[in-house]
């Protein structure tokens, strides 16, 4: 299990003017009354609860060992967005940690529409929204009125046609074995016409095919020209959202016992550091001694 999560979430303000501004902070510090800020969801009855615990890091220090990833070929940070009412996964392979310790995992929008995902206050990816996720059908799409022509010949090599089979090529792929004897006691009568038995011609040499030239008219591979794609529409305002001042958590648990602690939205991302400093940064240490040490 992972013993203690935090998740992070930064929205970088539009100027450096802007003042800091926490939108949400949860740490669970004040003993049962997250409860009234915490609401779980009767959707369905088989839900799992949600208890408050210091973390005893494993339900059963055998049984539960690792954390709860999902599949162990995937190992991947789900950085999802609604946008539009449809939820986007991001292309790019960001890697979780897979060990047993406490990590800390940061979010960071800006509204220059670049991203970056950090985890222990380190980045691990960046970019840019448009480009790591499919909100917006591709900006070029191939020419659909163009094609190929008839006449394009795209053989990089051709045969030569000035080779010739050399004339004493052909050879019977098998001979009469010359060594063969015919037996003494051999009866023409009897056993009808002695033939030699048959063996590989050593001087067989195979099919002939004529060497390959370079092709005179080789115009290249054929390339599909591209268009601007008429679905497609820039969007400067990806990254915004009207309201962001609330956290859900969706769990889906192989192995149940996963804590999360500190969730933080803030404006600034120093903000968020610094906070994931004073909370993950103090208790990490704890974590890798486990049972012993209580922090
Ligand atoms: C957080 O801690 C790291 C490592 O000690 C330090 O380099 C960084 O400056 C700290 N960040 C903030 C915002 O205090």
């Amino acid at each position: 299990m992972t013993a203690l999560s935090l998740l992070l979430l930064a929205v970088s303000a539009a100027s450096a003017l802007a003042e800091s501004t926490v939108y949400f902070r949860e740490q669970f510090e004040d003993g049962g009354a997250w409860k009234s800020r915490w609401v779980e969801s009767k959707h369905k009855s088989d839900y799992g609860k949600f208890v408050l615990t210091a973390g005893k890091f494993y339900g059963d220090a055998e049984k539960d060992k690792g954390p709860d990833i999902c599949g162990p070929g995937t190992k991947k940070v789900h950085v999802i967005f609604n946008y539009k009412g449809k939820n986007h996964l991001i292309n790019k392979d960001v890697r979780c940690k897979d060990d047993e310790y406490t990590h800390l995992y940061t979010l960071i929008v800006n509204p220059d529409n670049t991203y970056e995902v950090k985890i222990d206050n380190k980045k691990v990816e960046s970019g840019n929204l448009e480009d790591d996720w499919d909100f917006l059908p591709p900006k070029k799409i191939k020419d659909p009125e163009a094609k190929k022509p008839e006449d394009w010949d795209d053989r990089e090599k051709i045969p030569d046609p000035d080779d010739k089979k050399p004339e004493d090529w052909d050879k019977p792929e098998n001979i009469p074995d010359p060594d063969a004897k015919k037996p003494d006691d051999w009866d023409d009568e009897m056993d009808g016409e002695w033939e030699p038995p048959m063996v590989t011609n050593p001087d067989y040499k195979g099919e002939w095919k004529p060497r390959e030239i370079s092709n005179p008219a080789y115009k290249g591979k054929w390339i599909h020209p591209e268009i601007d794609n008429p679905e497609y529409t820039a969007d400067s305002e990806i990254y915004k959202y009207d309201s962001i001042g609330v956290i859900g958590l969706d769990l889906w648990q192989v192995k149940s016992g996963t804590i999360f602690d500190n969730f933080l939205i803030t404006n600034d991302p120093n903000v968020a550091e610094e906070v994931g400093n004073d909370t993950w940064g103090k208790t990490k240490v704890c974590t890798f001694t486990r049972f012993q040490t209580s922090c």
